[in-house]
């Protein structure tokens, strides 16, 4: 296979995420007197990352703790976590904790389920993350440009009994749409992007390096945890040669099995956990490459030129311990919904509901910067929600993507299954962001079981920013 990036240098090797993990002493809720501090977490419009090829010119970013991905924040399950948000930007922010079955107040959803943290501020984000697994956290407020400059981080829910492995790897891949001259591309949600597919960079980073570099040794086992931070591009991943195990996605754990024929597509914001064994000869390099196009290389797993000695190799099991996330029940009680989307460029939309009032798709772009409708409304997030449940009901949502675009669904704080799908596969696992083709219709379940006002939204940015967004009340 030919890959486009060129020769492999050490001087790529990121060395910030690990060790700058913040390791959190948690404790069972609730919080009391002489618990642990907080972890700050800060946002930083000061970060300067070398997002373009080495010796290229380096780029200013925004980042948690001024570096791009943020730190690798781990918590243990069931435990309570403490964050303090420190907002250090020119303008307001929040975080939002991807994927966690969190407490609605600290879901950091702008302006559902809090206020905007201005300038200066802080916010103390206390909660609890019931599922182990692979998660991030992003600011759920202009993520049309905050994510785009930089802000996103893993955020990793570990086991009480994790899987036995030799290395676990975190790979935070986000695409950046970079100058020449390294500055950032300043046309943030512009018409077009919102348009087609959102915005796409033309530099692909993992760990927030052009091309990362991890050493392993032959023999080991490693977990790989992919997340896909970038505002819009839908990645297709292999690595080719071994046949790693896909063992979680979006940090929920599924029976061990093979990648997609042809590879693994992450969409933007989705998470898949990787078992994979390093069965190469000493001193092999093994690549993860981005397969949408032409191939490019993206990470190099770096063989060190000796083995791993292992009396017993690579034979415990792979599984990981189940979550505690309800089944829905998708019989004659549940909630039946649809949710037709539409809209989107070479699209016949006319026009949506706006404010209350039928608006032609003409005025709908140039006055609202509108393109898109949920259930013909093309700002429902600003409007009354799409359903109110009752907590324990069954929601099923009949999903329509009237739209010539992919679009990658997402639940806040639930974790929904697949019950049929017309263009794949329908797998029976949990996601909280989902891939969908053009033109398909897919049915998705979930047990509403989380109070409080929840979003449900494409997670392509510039979508979500221009119409693919509505919520829902559990109640
Ligand atoms: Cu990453 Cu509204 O979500
Ligand atoms: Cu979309």
């Amino acid at each position: 296979m030919s890959v486009s990036n060129s020769i492999v240098t050490r001087r790529r090797v990121l060395t910030g995420m690990s060790a700058a993990s913040a390791c959190l002493i948690a404790r069972p809720y609730p919080i009391g007197a002489g618990d642990p501090p907080p972890v700050v977490v800060e946002a930083r419009a000061t970060g300067i990352a070398q997002l373009l090829d080495p010796p290229g010119p380096t780029t200013a970013v925004w980042g948690y703790d001024g570096r791009v991905p943020g730190p690798v924040l781990r918590v243990k399950q069931g435990e309570q976590a403490f964050f303090r948000f420190k907002n250090s930007l020119a303008e307001p922010s929040s975080v939002h904790w991807h994927g966690i079955r969190i407490d609605n107040a600290m879901d950091g959803a702008v302006p559902l389920t809090q206020k905007p943290v201005m300038p200066g501020e802080t916010f103390d984000y206390k909660f609890v993350c019931p599922d182990a697994g692979t998660y991030w956290y992003h600011p759920h407020m202009h993520e049309f440009q905050q994510l785009a400059r930089g802000l996103a981080g893993a955020l990793i829910v570990e086991e009480r009994e994790p899987i036995k492995v030799d290395q676990d790897l975190v790979l935070l891949i986000k695409d950046y749409k970079v100058e020449a001259d390294g500055t950032l591309t300043e046309n943030f949600g512009t018409l077009f992007d919102k348009a087609h597919a959102g915005r796409i960079g033309n530099v692909i980073t993992v760990n927030g390096a052009h091309e990362a570099i991890f050493p392993v040794r032959s023999g080991e086992r490693v977990r790989v945890r992919l997340i896909n931070a970038s505002n819009s591009r839908v990645l297709k991943l292999n690595i080719p040669r071994l046949s790693p195990k896909i063992v979680a996605i979006d940090g929920q754990p599924i029976p061990p099995r093979e990648l997609y024929a042809g590879g693994i597509d992450l969409p933007p914001a989705g998470r898949i956990d990787l078992v994979v064994d390093m069965l190469e000869a000493p001193g092999s390099k093994l690549e993860l490459v981005e397969i949408t196009r032409d191939p490019i290389r993206i990470a190099v797993f770096d063989y060190h030129a000796t083995e791993v000695a292992r009396p017993q190799p690579l034979v415990a099991p792979l599984a990981l311990p189940p979550n505690p996330v309800g089944e829905p029940k998708p019989g004659p009680d549940a909630l039946r919904l649809p949710l037709l989307m539409a809209g989107g460029a070479m699209s016949q939309m006319k026009g949506a509901m706006v404010h209350g009032h039928h608006v032609p798709m003409q005025e709908m772009i140039a006055k609202h910067g509108l393109l898109w409708a949920f259930n013909g409304v093309a700002d429902m997030g600003h409007a009354d929600p799409l359903f109110r449940v009752a907590r324990g009901r069954t929601v099923v949502l009949e999903i329509d993507n009237d739209t010539r675009w992919p679009h990658a669904m997402h639940t806040h704080g639930h974790h929904f299954k697949v019950l049929k799908r017309t263009k794949r596969e329908a797998d029976p696992y949990f996601w909280d962001t989902l891939l969908m083709d053009p033109g398909e219709k897919v049915d998705i379940a979930f047990l509403a079981d989380n109070p409080g006002k929840w979003m449900l939204h494409c997670h392509m940015i510039e979508h979500m920013l221009s119409g693919m967004m509505a919520w829902f009340e559990v109640t």
